[in-house]
């Protein structure tokens, strides 16, 4: 299959590439589309066969619920029932935005697949033009998850969808690097108190000044706990080739780790802040302002897909400030590193 890439900027007219996205959805086809978060793997929601190309595509497992993406606040109450309250004040204060609410899911309307056998669905409103744009344009629900090869980091480009999925879907709506970086936060407000099951953009601070206590798992914990015998298969997502540690920010620890690992025949590359840039290394990647997690946000999947570009056997990534995103990103990082740590 041809993958044709159509490229939707903010100052030309892109109606014809809306229309043909549009056209792909209709006809049961899946779309790649960026949204504030990620990129994400669309198709329309209610469409079974069109749903089970997501999975084929990604190679995704089939028992992983996806997240359905809505153009207008209204639309939620078609897909969903018995929304409550605490449900409504986030919807008012963070949509669009990156947070998915998981809801009550009424019967038999959504595709099967699309909340893997679960009486639950997450859904979102994105906060992103282009993906407003298709889902307004379309007006129907659009199951999404990221558009990157099951494992992989998150897409936060169009080129990172091309590499995983060329081939494999018809269309990717290019829209530019994505704002935040890591996925939508994940938040179930089926039980009280509400519980985020993914950190994200929006924060549990954030969250409580709007519907009060919020649980939020130590994600940490459950690692240790649940650390399965072989480790790696559970929890090596968004990962790169070579295996990732986790490395303090201290300039004496990371020239220390990269010497005894240059020792040992490795080839190291280095993901920190830019006041690192000058230790010597095989490959270094900006990690941006140390201060800035924001931007620590915006750059960790590119960064990390970097590395495959490299000959790099070994990844060293410095922790980051757990503030605010910081948080999603330390998280991710975990992941990444499947918990291992120089030290
Ligand atoms: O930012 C994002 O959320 C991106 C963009 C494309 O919107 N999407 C995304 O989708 O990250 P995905 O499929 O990679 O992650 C969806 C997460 C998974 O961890 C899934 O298990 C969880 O949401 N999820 C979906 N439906 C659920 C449900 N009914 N109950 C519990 N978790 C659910
Ligand atoms: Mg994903």
């Amino acid at each position: 299959m041809k993958t044709i890439q159509l490229k939707v900027n903010e100052n030309v007219d892109n109606s014809e590439n809306y229309t043909q996205a549009v056209d792909y959805l209709n006809n049961g086809e899946v779309v790649a589309f960026p949204t504030e978060t990620v990129y994400g793997l669309g198709a329309v929601a209610t469409d079974e066969q069109a749903v089970q190309k997501i999975f084929a595509a990604k190679q995704r497992p089939s028992d992983n619920p996806l997240i359905v993406h809505i153009g207008t606040v209204e639309e939620v109450t078609l897909y969903t029932e018995g929304i409550p309250e605490v449900a409504k004040k986030c919807m008012d204060a963070f949509w669009p935005g990156p947070l998915t609410l998981i809801l009550e899911a009424k019967p038999n309307l959504l595709a099967p697949s699309v909340t893997a056998g679960l009486t639950t669905v997450g859904v979102r409103m994105p906060n992103h033009a282009v993906a407003l744009q298709l889902l307004q344009t379309i007006q129907k629900p659009i199951a999404a998850p990221s558009a990157n090869r099951s494992g992989k980091p998150s897409p936060t480009k169009a080129s990172h969808v091309y590499e995983d999925l060329a081939g494999s879907i018809p269309c990717i709506l290019d829209g530019g690097m994505t704002g935040i970086g890591v996925e939508s936060t994940v938040l179930d407000v089926t039980i009280t108190p509400p519980v985020i099951l993914r950190p994200g953009g929006v924060t549990k601070e954030m969250l409580e000044e709007v519907i009060g206590p919020v649980l939020e798992p130590n994600f940490e914990q459950q690692k240790i706990e649940s650390t399965p015998k072989a480790p790696g298969m559970k929890y090596t997502h968004y990962a790169p080739n070579a295996p990732v540690y986790l490395i303090e920010p201290e300039r004496a620890l990371i020239e220390r780790a990269i010497n005894q690992l240059q020792q040992q025949q490795h080839k190291v590359a280095l993901l920190a802040p830019v006041h690192f840039n000058d230790i010597e290394v095989d490959t270094y990647l900006s990690f941006g302002e140390a201060n800035d997690i924001e931007q620590m946000s915006a750059l960790l999947y590119d960064a990390l897909r970097a590395c495959d570009k490299t000959d790099a056997t070994v990844i060293l990534a410095t922790t980051t400030s757990q503030q605010g995103v910081g948080r999603a990103v330390m998280n991710r990082l975990e992941k990444a590193a499947g918990g291992n740590w120089y030290k």
